[in-house]
């Protein structure tokens, strides 16, 4: 086989076979295709796409180039779930102890945050002493102890992504369908799970600016998860404004303890407990949806996922006292109030114009070494539909600088007022089975 003539091939706008793709990530995992031969079938698969037999050989070629880890030790039907990234998205934090509470195995592998969207291992890093490296058996352990562990993502699991998501960002080739959808769907299925529950974000602050990109999205990680037997739902959910009203790392913890508590923000709310009701029917703990978004519901007005969060967090070294006293996370030292100028109504809230002014506090990286501060962040006060007042506290500024000047600028403008009524944005938009 030459590289030449499967770029040619899908140049012309022909499908690839297995074994043709095979041979190409093997021999670019192993370094005998290079760079400017992928470059090129990159950009032949961004113009020609591929169909879903392609993608699933692609995700499957990607996962076997490395590591997989085996959860058969754990048991019970393992259910993960993953977001493609939002603003203010600590739905894993809420959701992982919500599930593992009603007997769904969590062993969850998860990311750093890169740019204006927070990873959740930065977030459980904000807990003193709170570990994201377990030894395998820690790992497996705590799962079936406490059925939930969550550690940073392995160094091997399907390195062809890593390589290829590298090169696609810098020749312009990122946002293909089928390169997004099994670039994602390949490192959850190194991961073990046996099901899969995703939440494609739409909207401003997401990486599918466009309702029909997510759903295209959605639709071929779903049909990738058929292909290769491990049931996948997707919802397509709204990021035209941030999730909760807190966006950061500890501040983002303290809201998530509140919806553990059964006292956080409405919308928050219900799109956790509806992530977690697909992925305990997924897991076979409920029947159907209703009945088991009823039965969540009562549980996490009950405090018993709260709970399991607290054991969670002590399993893996965090400190027990700052989840029954979250003022005890990291705080910062000043804290600046964004001020209304006028009445109305709020009519947008940028969601990366958020992000990006939380990311220029120190909450987020803008390369992959920089390091964090935990304890900076946003809070906002209100919602986009929410009538205002002029002089209303508007949004809350936790900086360790006096004077966060690029950070107060980017919100200012992130923050619209009109004088017409506005209605609430949407939720949930569609789901995907
Ligand atoms: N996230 C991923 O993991 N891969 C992509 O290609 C895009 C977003």
């Amino acid at each position: 086989m030459r590289m030449v003539d499967l770029i040619q091939k899908k140049r012309d706008g022909h499908a690839l076979s297995e074994a043709e793709i095979n041979f190409i990530i093997e021999g670019y995992t192993q370094g005998t295709i290079p760079d400017y031969q992928l470059s090129a079938l990159a950009m032949a698969i961004y113009f020609q796409g591929m169909n879903s037999k392609e993608t699933s050989h692609l995700t499957m070629a990607m996962v076997k180039s490395g590591d997989t880890i085996d959860l058969s030790p754990i048991k019970g039907i393992k259910v993960d779930k993953h977001s493609t990234g939002g603003v203010g998205d600590k739905t894993s934090l809420i959701v992982a102890p919500l599930v593992a509470t009603v007997g769904v195995p969590v062993a969850k592998m998860s990311g750093r945050g890169l740019g204006h969207t927070g990873g959740t291992i930065d977030k459980l890093e904000s807990i003193d002493g709170f570990r994201t490296e377990l030894s395998a058996e820690e790992f497996i352990r705590n799962v079936n102890e406490i059925k939930l562990a969550l550690v940073g993502q392995s160094g091997n699991l399907a390195p062809a992504d890593k390589k290829l998501y590298a090169l696609r960002d810098v020749t312009a080739t990122v946002n293909s369908i089928p390169l997004i959808a099994s670039s994602i769907m390949s490192k959850k299925l190194a991961s073990g799970a046996d099901a899969i529950v995703l939440d494609v974000k739409t909207g401003s602050g997401a990486f599918m600016k466009d309702l029909e990109d997510a759903r295209a999205l959605a639709k071929a990680m779903v049909s990738i998860g058929k292909e290769l037997k491990r049931q996948t739902i997707a919802l397509i959910t709204d990021m035209n404004q941030p999730l909760g009203y807190e966006v950061g790392n500890a501040n983002e913890v303290r809201e998530a303890i509140e919806v553990l508590r059964g006292e956080g923000e409405a919308g928050l709310t219900t799109l956790c407990l509806t992530i977690a009701a697909h992925m305990t029917v997924a897991g076979k703990i409920y029947p159907n949806f209703d009945s088991a978004y009823a039965e969540l519901d009562k549980v996490l007005r009950s405090g018993q996922a709260l709970e399991t969060f607290k054991r969670f967090v002590e399993a893996q070294g965090g400190n027990p006292d700052q989840i029954d006293h979250p003022e005890r996370l990291p705080q910062s030292t000043y804290h600046l109030e964004l001020e209304a100028e006028e009445d109305g109504f709020i009519s947008k809230i940028d969601a990366e114009a958020v992000g990006v002014a939380a990311m220029l506090l120190g909450a987020g990286r803008t390369t992959k070494d920089d390091t964090i501060d935990h304890a900076v962040g946003i809070t906002l006060r209100k919602k986009v539909g929410d009538p205002v007042q002029k002089g209303e506290v508007l949004a809350v500024l936790h900086s360790n600088d006096e004077e966060p000047t690029g950070s107060l600028e980017r919100l200012k403008r992130a923050i619209s007022i009109g004088q017409e009524k506005v209605n609430k944005l949407p939720l949930i938009y569609d789901v995907i089975h």
